[in-house]
């Protein structure tokens, strides 16, 4: 059985996703495919991803909540209402259950608000069923919630034990927004290089002893430790094994001490992006179809 979350405005969303982040486009289909044939009932994905139609072929005549981003290059108004278009012909679907800005763009601020206000339009015509930002820091939010009438009902940041961002979160929590974990067991690696001096928290002896005791995997542990911390998850894989075992973590429970020893794991260092920082990728244009 999959957990659900109520989203602030109501709507339920299964706190499991699929994440397709990386996943080539020739192999996102079968990927999701895959992942809907072993329960999972919910894909995120993004423009930027360059895999929305493939999503779309998998997900064609299922019941599945359907995420995806807005990249920065179709922030302003007129804009985004456009970059709907594009993503619902690209999915093959009328609606999209969850869209989202896919982060804050710090060089062009007023044109992520102008985005955002598209998004609150697309709501109100039920275009979409709820709106959200991801990689916003607490001032985005707060920049954001001064201009905007409808509270985002998800926030999507990097999150696992290494980096759990504990401000972020705190925000999200005032503000009434769910936190989303992408990277939710730690296993992208952005920068080429990095990976060389980073350990991966998939090899964590804490996590491992705790996977040990439960006779489960590392991932498994960390995306029980999500779950149960009232976030919603979207781990991301290609391979059918690890699809399954990503689902299967509604059978065991980490107690009150194994949930402070992950807590306790955090870094404060990032993996990914920085969202103060503009990006050269910032005006790579999302094509038509
Ligand atoms: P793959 O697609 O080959 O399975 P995250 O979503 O936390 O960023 O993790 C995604 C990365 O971790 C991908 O490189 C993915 O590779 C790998 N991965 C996904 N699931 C697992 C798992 N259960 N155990 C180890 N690695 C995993």
């Amino acid at each position: 059985m999959n957990e659900e979350l109520v989203l602030n405005n109501g709507v339920v969303m299964p706190a499991l996703g699929f994440g397709v982040f990386q996943s080539p486009p020739e192999e996102t289909a079968a990927a999701v495919a895959e992942a809907l044939r072993v329960g999972y009932r919910h894909v995120d994905t993004a423009a930027a991803y360059g895999n929305e139609r493939q999503v779309g072929e998998a997900i064609r005549g299922t019941d599945v909540f359907v995420e995806t981003k807005i990249w920065v290059s179709d922030y302003g108004f007129d804009e985004t209402l456009h970059a709907f278009d594009k993503a619902t012909r690209k999915l093959g679907v009328d609606r999209i259950d969850l869209l989202i800005l896919h982060q804050p763009a710090p060089d062009r601020f007023e044109r992520t608000i102008a985005a955002y206000r598209a998004l609150e339009k697309l709501l109100a015509d039920g275009g979409v069923r709820a709106i959200g930002v991801s990689n916003f820091m607490r001032h985005h939010l707060t920049e954001l919630l001064a201009r905007a009438d409808v509270v985002p009902a998800v926030n999507q940041i990097e999150l696992h034990p290494y980096f759990s961002q504990p401000d972020v979160q705190k925000a999200d929590a005032e503000h009434g927004i769910l936190t989303q974990a992408w990277s939710p067991i730690g296993g992208i690696t952005f920068y080429p290089g990095w990976g060389e001096q980073r350990r991966s928290v998939l090899q964590d002896p804490v996590i491992g002893e705790i996977a040990g005791a439960h006779g489960r995997t590392p991932a498994q542990v960390m995306l029980r430790w999500q779950l149960q911390h009232g976030r919603s998850a979207i781990p991301k894989s290609t391979n059918p094994g690890r699809i399954a075992e990503n689902f299967d973590v509604f059978g065991f429970e980490l107690s009150d001490e194994e949930m402070g020893r992950i807590d306790a794991l955090d870094r404060g260092v990032r993996n990914g992006p920085d969202p103060e920082e503009p990006r050269d990728i910032f005006d790579r244009v999302i094509p038509e179809d």
